[in-house]
């Protein structure tokens, strides 16, 4: 008897389930009288039509965006386009001078030069390549430490040379050294000093040098042209550094790090000094500084430009979304927006030190030991501290 109560009960209950879901159902639908479905049409367009950034960078990013949407451009031609997304100057020579950027950007006039030189050579990343090192990579690295340079650092590049990025064999990885070099123009001031570099590079062949003039604003030219370097050169390179010449870096500390790791988390690696929330600087005297008629918006995370590890792997996949991405005057933040792109974000590692160690444990061997990045550091202070580091003797507790 209880039995059949208990199945009666549960008869209703699934009955009364049932209509209620009925019932929310046929609210829903959409019936007209015979029955029949009438799928519901918006009345208006339901999604927003894209209006052009105010801000120059921006706005060559939106072309970018729908010039690589496979979906928006598969069926449409030019003349569909909205007229601000038909420059004509997109498809004509990238590398040639750029002037119709003189009207496009509205302050363009009052912007100091090096805003006028780069946004005139914005759309161009193809530079000659004036001295190569095609043979370097032979036998792949573990390790590739890539230093950006300026061609008067030949004493921060011997420095590296004898301390940190001592290339051959370290803790049983093969490590190699290579230096990115722009041009260092006339046009800078600088003294010709071609043929020195020349006897550098044949004397250590860890030079490689594309010939576009090294300033600050032109490092997103050689970090585009070094991703495409890594793929044709040393594409078989485990893990990479790319930092500055004026940074140490504690390789033992780097290889032990890496050693340690595997499977997607080698695969996906990069780490460094990563700041978030921050956005462009608004205040004209700031190194950093980027007018409101270029840039609108907060930044991605980026690991600070000082120095950051990762995987070859990552290097494959920021080679191929950077032809997505605008290029931008920052190097590390460009670097950044890429990964983002990718739908990644740099991880924070306590060992990147870009702004320095308390001074007072700055002479003291034991606090660099743990560490993987420190900035600034003089030639002399990099061969000092990898002395201290490589001193078999060398207890810390
Ligand atoms: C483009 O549109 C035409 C006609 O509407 C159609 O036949 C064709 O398959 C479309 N192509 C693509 C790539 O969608
Ligand atoms: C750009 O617009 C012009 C008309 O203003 C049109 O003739 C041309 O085909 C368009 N070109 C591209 C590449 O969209
Ligand atoms: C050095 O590396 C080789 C090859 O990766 C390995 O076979 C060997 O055991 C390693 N030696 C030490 C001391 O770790
Ligand atoms: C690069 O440097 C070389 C040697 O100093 C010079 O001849 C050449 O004109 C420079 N290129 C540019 C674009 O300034
Ligand atoms: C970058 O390099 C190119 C080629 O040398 C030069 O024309 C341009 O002015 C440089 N841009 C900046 C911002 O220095
Ligand atoms: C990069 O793009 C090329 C060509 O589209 C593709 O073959 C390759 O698999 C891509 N590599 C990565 C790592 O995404």
């Amino acid at each position: 008897m209880a039995l059949l109560r208990r199945k009666l009960k549960l008869v209703v209950t699934v009955t009364m389930v049932n209509l209620f879901i009925f019932i929310l159902i046929s609210r829903s639908s959409n019936q007209d009288k015979n029955g029949r479905h009438k799928p519901l049409v918006p009345s208006k367009r339901f999604w927003a039509k894209m209006v052009p950034s105010s801000a120059y960078w921006n706005r060559q990013q939106q072309v970018l965006d729908i010039q690589n949407n496979l979906i928006l451009t598969a069926n449409t031609s030019g003349a569909d386009m909205p007229n601000w997304l038909n420059d004509s100057s997109l498809t004509s020579d990238l590398c040639q001078p750029n002037l119709r950027v003189t009207t496009q950007v509205k302050d363009y006039n009052s912007l100091p030069d090096r805003f006028k030189d780069f946004l005139i050579y914005m759309r161009c990343r193809s530079y000659p390549i004036m001295m190569d090192q095609p043979e370097m990579c032979k036998k792949p690295p573990f390790l590739l430490l890539a230093v950006k340079s300026l061609a008067p650092h030949f004493d921060r590049r011997q420095a590296i040379r004898q301390s940190w990025g001592r290339a051959g064999v370290i803790a049983n990885k093969t490590v190699i050294t290579v230096f990115l070099l722009g041009n260092a123009t006339a046009k800078d001031h600088h003294p010709d000093l071609s043929e020195m570099l020349r006897y550098e590079s044949m004397r250590h062949k860890d030079i490689v040098q594309w010939d576009f003039r090294d300033s600050f604003f032109n490092l997103t030219v050689k970090e585009v042209l070094f991703l495409e370097w890594i793929q044709a050169r040393c594409s078989g390179a485990r893990f990479i550094f790319k930092g500055d010449d004026d940074v140490f870096v504690n390789t033992y500390r780097i290889l032990d790090f890496l050693k340690g790791l595997s499977g997607p988390k080698a695969r996906d690696l990069f780490v460094g000094d990563v700041i978030t929330n921050a956005g462009p600087h608004r205040d004209k005297r700031v190194k950093y500084f980027i007018p409101e008629s270029m840039y609108v918006g907060s930044y991605p995370p980026y690991a600070g430009g000082g120095g950051y590890l990762y995987s070859g792997d990552i290097a494959a996949r920021l080679y191929n979304v950077s032809q997505h991405v605008a290029l931008y005057p920052i190097d590390d933040v460009y670097t950044g927006m890429c990964l983002r792109k990718l739908g990644l974000a740099p991880d924070k590692h306590k060992g990147f030190r870009t702004f320095n160690i308390d001074e007072k444990y700055r002479s003291n061997p034991c606090a660099y030991k743990s560490l993987m990045l420190v900035h600034p550091r003089t030639p002399q202070e990099m061969i000092q501290i990898w002395a201290w580091l490589s001193r078999p003797d060398l207890t810390c507790q």
